[in-house]
């Protein structure tokens, strides 16, 4: 008997009652009270959530995917409900939002109270203090010892849109430094800043210019150099800079943007030195160095941002995603002269730094303060690496385990080569969601399973759901 078979037989009646049409009657309440459990009572998707999608056919846009065939009622800590009362371990977090747990009882209280209070007034027209406290947050927890300044807005391409406009303004140049494989995002200066075209920006173009891509540090796949030596990160960093002097010149580079672990692209770890040595050959070069820490940052890693691991100190830091438990925000943080440095009046936005999504970030800090979430992403990162270091020792498909902290991935290649087997990766996560684990895919060869639970999962569900991993890893469907 399957496990998924088991469960459907322990299931429990909640969930919906009855079959009514697609209004569930007795939706899960989400938030702290869900039980933390993997639970199917219907195969996958069941009748309410293929109901649904055939509603969403006729009414969505098909350019917008999905990666999961079921639709949500209900989320809490590590886990989401769907309309058929299956309860899935979610490994995706909302593709590392809901780092602090889906409905984190501070940010679900903060909210409600800031709702009650007023949910917009337009920080361009009438200020508040929960933008200023944000602000604040934002410039003690970010790297350096050094006067900074913040300024907010809403999504995570509208913060890299937004550092490139200051990086400019400081510097009075024009030029882009992004990496292989990169990704910040879909907006238009944004699309030409992410490296891959399929989906991301086929049809779409043209693209922004000026913007100039170097290649990254990516130790699985660098391989040796003419001399047979590996390329570390210095070698790695080197053959960048020596891209961007020849292709650019140092002096027309306003700004060189990075993610400190890549997100989409695969979870790419540089190389360690690769980021020291960027970084010191853009201040050597009066370039504005920019750490994209949408993905890696906030927690996720074991350190509040990942370029900590490599003691860096960015001149800006692009965050959004995990800072505020759900609600859409995101910021811009660095040294004060480069943020001061556009015209007054010139950054900015209707909803930057909403203060509902201001309250639910200041939440959403003090849950990761209080509760010792830091030390979670750790322990759950090294929970999860003993796990995949398991599975590639007796799977020859594995080709890699990498990450930092909560923030773990797995290569999947062809055995013994490093020929990318994405099919591979697609069929581990839809057959993990069939059996009650959320997977997400990524990377520039979508053979990159990414593992990102909730930093507020206990080690039970955490390993419950690398059980399922195992299985479907072990069995034919794999
Ligand atoms: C590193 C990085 N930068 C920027 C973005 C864009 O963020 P958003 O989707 O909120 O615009 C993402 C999203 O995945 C990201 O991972």
């Amino acid at each position: 008997m399957t496990q998924t078979e088991t469960h459907r037989q322990t299931a429990t009646q909640e969930g919906p009652a009855a079959h009514d049409g697609l209004v569930l009657q007795e939706a899960p309440r989400g938030g702290p009270g869900l039980p933390q459990e993997r639970r199917l009572v219907t195969e996958v998707p069941g009748p309410r959530s293929r109901a649904l999608a055939a509603r969403r056919s006729a009414a969505v846009s098909h350019a917008v995917g999905s990666s999961m065939p079921f639709y949500a009622a209900a989320a809490g800590g590590g886990v989401v409900v769907d309309v058929d009362g299956n309860s899935f371990i979610d490994l995706g977090s909302g593709i590392a939002v809901t780092s602090v747990g889906a409905s984190a009882p501070r940010v679900v209280e903060a909210v409600g109270e800031q709702v009650a209070q007023f949910t917009h007034t337009c920080f361009m027209v009438t200020p508040y203090d929960g933008y200023v406290a944000v602000a604040e947050a934002l410039n003690e927890i970010t790297p350096g010892d050094f006067e900074k300044r913040t300024a907010l807005f809403t999504s995570g391409a509208e913060a890299v849109e937004n550092a490139v406009k200051i990086a400019r303004a400081h510097t009075g140049r024009t030029g882009v430094v992004v990496f292989d494989h990169a990704y910040h995002g879909r907006t238009n200066l944004t699309m030409a800043m992410t490296a891959k075209n399929m989906p991301y920006k086929e049809g779409f173009g043209p693209f922004a210019t000026d913007v100039h891509r170097a290649p990254l540090s990516y130790p699985f796949r660098d391989g040796v150099d003419l001399e047979g030596n590996p390329v570390d990160g210095p070698a790695a960093a080197a053959r960048a800079i020596a891209v961007i002097e020849k292709q650019v010149g140092a002096s027309n580079v306003a700004c060189v943007v990075v993610e400190p672990v890549q997100g989409e692209g695969g979870f790419i770890v540089p190389a360690e030195g690769f980021l020291p040595a960027l970084l010191e050959w853009a201040h050597d070069n009066g370039i504005v160095f920019v750490a994209d820490e949408v993905q890696s940052g906030f927690a996720r890693t074991g350190a509040m941002f990942a370029c900590e691991h490599e003691g860096i100190v960015p001149d800006l830091v692009t965050t959004a995603k995990g800072i505020a438990g759900g609600l859409p925000l995101s910021g811009v943080t660095g040294r004060a002269e480069i943020m001061d440095a556009p015209v007054v009046g010139g950054l900015g936005g209707t909803y930057g730094g909403n203060p509902v999504a201001c309250a639910a970030a200041l939440a959403a800090l003090a849950t990761v303060r209080e509760d010792g979430l830091l030390e979670r992403a750790t322990a759950l990162g090294e929970l999860m690496t003993t796990r995949l270091r398991a599975l590639a020792a007796r799977d020859p498909r594995v080709g890699d385990v990498r990450g930092r902290g909560a923030m773990m991935a797995v290569e999947l290649v062809e055995p013994g080569t490093h020929v990318p087997d994405a099919a591979l990766a697609g069929r581990v996560a839809k057959e993990a969601a069939q059996r009650g684990v959320m997977v997400l895919t990524c990377g520039t060869f979508g053979n990159v399973l990414r593992f990102l639970p909730s930093l507020a999962m206990g080690d039970e569900l955490l390993s419950e759901a690398f059980d399922v991993l195992d299985e479907v890893f072990a069995g034919a469907a794999a």
